[in-house]
């Protein structure tokens, strides 16, 4: 079997690498890059040090603040004013996956025009737009070496998945020192998302070898480390660990593809607004148990990977005590059920039609070893609630 793979042409890594970003970006040839990045990162200052380093360096450097997380079409409007005023020839994402995929689409839209909607999966989009660099300063997305964007529609509420090579940042720099500043409730939100990329990318239809190699290095990591960072943040061994499997996650689910729990995840995030981590968190055991008897082989391998079955025990039991795990792991990181985060339980009943049809949509449930009905689905979200 031929797989295409893609990943950016560069990645910096490690303690301190965020210092090599002025090289990096004169690397590329550029002289007007824009950082894009979001308020809450903007007032702790590091956006600006940034600009002043890359002026250091003989750019004519600028920042925009202006990202909100899970990213909407509404809210690109003023960063495409920005990319524009400034003339800017490169764009740099800077922090989480929502300010990294702002940068994806403003890289698109200043070169092709027109809106993130016409650029939807299924569609793929592969000519270039604006050369971007990705700064990720949480551990999770692995949007800095994805081929992918995830913009909601201000109009519809609709958060649509964007394909394609125009999406995968020229160069990333991964430095995990960035991540020191999460508090654990982030922590937990975005290394369940980086959990949850690797085994979908694992179970998924599209799994090939390349991927999976990635996954199952993505999976022990986060077995390994995960609790740990959780409880202390700043334990700097399992905040590196978390950075490169969030990245390892990335790489393999862009190689691959998520499944059913983002294909379901991203209605809920996108109705309710819930941290993306968390929605994941909240779908991903029975998910799993829905899909397990599919692919009992590959979830029993990601089971020992994350350390919570033998060698010595069979597939069958093993991929059961994955499902023990998630659903372990979901209490010990207080992952709470819709209703404890406070959705009505009217609104959930009513809005459970409308996200199964996005869910089926979005095209993510069929890359799932089981494939639901959109019936299935809709008895998923009900099981979920409480
Ligand atoms: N493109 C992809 O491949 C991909 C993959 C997964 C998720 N996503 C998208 O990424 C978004 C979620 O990204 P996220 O979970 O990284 O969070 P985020 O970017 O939405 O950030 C969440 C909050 O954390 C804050 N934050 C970021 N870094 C911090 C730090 N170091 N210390 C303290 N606070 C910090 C931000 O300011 C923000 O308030 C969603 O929109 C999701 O759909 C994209
Ligand atoms: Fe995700």
């Amino acid at each position: 079997m031929i797989s295409s793979i893609a990943l950016p042409r560069e990645i910096r890594i490690g303690a301190g690498a965020i210092d090599q970003l002025p090289d990096v970006v004169i690397g590329l040839g550029s002289a007007r890059p824009l950082l894009i990045t979001d308020g809450f990162l903007a007032s702790g200052g590091a956006p600006e040090r940034l600009v002043q380093s890359l002026a250091a360096a003989g750019l004519d450097a600028d920042y925009f603040d202006g990202t909100v997380p899970d990213p909407t079409t509404a809210s690109l409007e003023s960063g495409l004013r920005a990319v524009r005023d400034h003339g800017a020839d490169l764009l740099i994402g800077f922090g989480g996956g929502s300010p990294m995929d702002t940068a994806k689409a403003l890289a698109l839209l200043a070169v092709r025009g027109g809106t993130m909607r016409d650029y939807k999966a299924p569609l793929r989009n592969d000519a270039p737009g604006l050369p971007v660099v990705a700064v990720p300063t949480t551990a999770g997305s692995g949007s800095e070496a994805t081929q992918f964007t995830i913009i909601t529609d201000s109009e519809s509420d609709e958060k649509m998945l964007c394909i394609g090579r125009a999406f995968l940042p020229v160069a990333a720099i991964v430095d995990y020192e960035l991540t020191l500043s999460m508090p654990a409730r982030l922590t937990a939100d975005t290394g369940i998302d980086a959990l949850t990329h690797a085994v979908e990318a694992y179970v998924s239809r599209k799994n090939n070898a390349f991927s999976d190699d990635f996954c199952l290095r993505a999976i022990s990591a986060i077995g390994g480390h995960l609790r740990r960072v959780y409880a202390d943040g700043t334990d700097h061994d399992a905040r590196s660990a978390m950075m490169q499997a969030a990245l390892h996650a990335g790489i393999a689910f862009s190689n691959s593809s998520v499944a059913l729990v983002h294909g379901m995840s991203r209605p809920i995030g996108a109705h309710f607004h819930l941290a993306h981590g968390l929605s994941n968190a909240m779908l991903f055991p029975a998910v799993t148990r829905f899909s397990l008897d599919s692919a009992t082989q590959r979830y029993a391998d990601c089971a020992r990977a994350l350390g919570c079955a033998a060698a010595t025990d069979s597939d069958q039991r093993a991929a059961g005590l994955l499902v023990d795990e998630l659903t372990r792991l979901s209490v010990e990181l207080a992952v709470p059920t819709p209703e404890l985060s406070g959705i009505a339980p009217q609104r959930w009943d009513e809005l459970i039609p409308l996200m199964a049809r996005q869910a089926i949509e979005s095209g993510s449930p069929a890359n799932n070893p089981r494939v639901p009905s959109v019936g299935e689905i809709e008895k998923l979200y009900s099981e979920i609630y409480r």
